[in-house]
């Protein structure tokens, strides 16, 4: 198997995992957002919308560093369409990685609450009140997570194809190497 020349960047490579673990997190707190009432909700909404706009600040850094550092090549001996739906994949993940927080943010600016990070600390609203909205935007929220969750379970899942099945050094190049 021919296997790709180089690795990700250290800072890139700390990205990806840090945000993996924020994004998994934040999946999870959402089921329990949707299926919890009370003084629960309350707390795990505290943690989901102070974690979510983190992670919209770090996709921006993380698109810098993408676009500042070399990436590696994938095997020469990948399906063409195998490299397709793999750069489709990574973009999708990136657009919901923009998307979902900014839709979380929206949100809650259409129903017209403050947008609250933490008890002193609150972002402007992005949008004027508008039930309508809110319920399309609420909607939209929960449809893009599902295909979050989706997408890093293929996302996973051809990773550990990479790995394990085909040992091509893909996996290697996301969690180790010095350039
Ligand atoms: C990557 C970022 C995010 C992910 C993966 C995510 C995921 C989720 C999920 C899975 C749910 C449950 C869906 C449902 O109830 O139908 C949810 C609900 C919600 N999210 Fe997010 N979210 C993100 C960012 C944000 C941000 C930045 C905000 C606000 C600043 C936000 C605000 C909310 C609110 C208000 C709810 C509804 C809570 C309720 O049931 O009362 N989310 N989110
Ligand atoms: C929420 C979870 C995750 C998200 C949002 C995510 C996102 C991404 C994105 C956007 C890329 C493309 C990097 C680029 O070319 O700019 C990538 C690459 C990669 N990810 Fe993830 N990832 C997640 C979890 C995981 C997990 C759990 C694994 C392994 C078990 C993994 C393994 C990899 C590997 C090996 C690559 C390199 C693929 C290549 O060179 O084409 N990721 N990830």
């Amino acid at each position: 198997m021919s296997t790709p020349n180089s690795h990700f960047a250290p800072l890139a490579r700390l990205l990806h995992w840090l945000m993996a673990l924020m994004i998994i997190a934040m999946l999870f707190i959402g089921a329990g957002l949707a299926a919890s009432v009370s003084e629960r909700h309350e707390w795990l909404l505290n943690l989901h919308k102070p974690l979510g706009i983190a992670i919209l600040l770090l996709v921006i850094v993380r698109l810098f560093v993408r676009f500042t550092t070399r990436q590696p090549s994938l095997p020469a001996d990948m399906a063409s369409v195998q490299v397709l739906a793999a750069k489709l994949s990574h973009l999708l993940l990136y657009a919901l990685m923009f998307a979902l927080p900014v839709v979380g943010w929206a949100m809650i600016s259409a129903a017209g609450d403050p947008v609250m990070l933490s008890s002193s600390l609150q972002l402007p609203a992005i949008l004027p009140a508008n039930p309508g909205t809110f319920a399309f935007l609420r909607k939209a929220h929960t449809y893009l997570a599902y295909l979050m969750f989706l997408t890093v379970l293929l996302h996973l899942a051809a990773a550990l194809f990479h790995g394990w099945v085909r040992r091509d050094g893909v996996l290697e190049s996301m969690v180790r190497g010095k350039d």
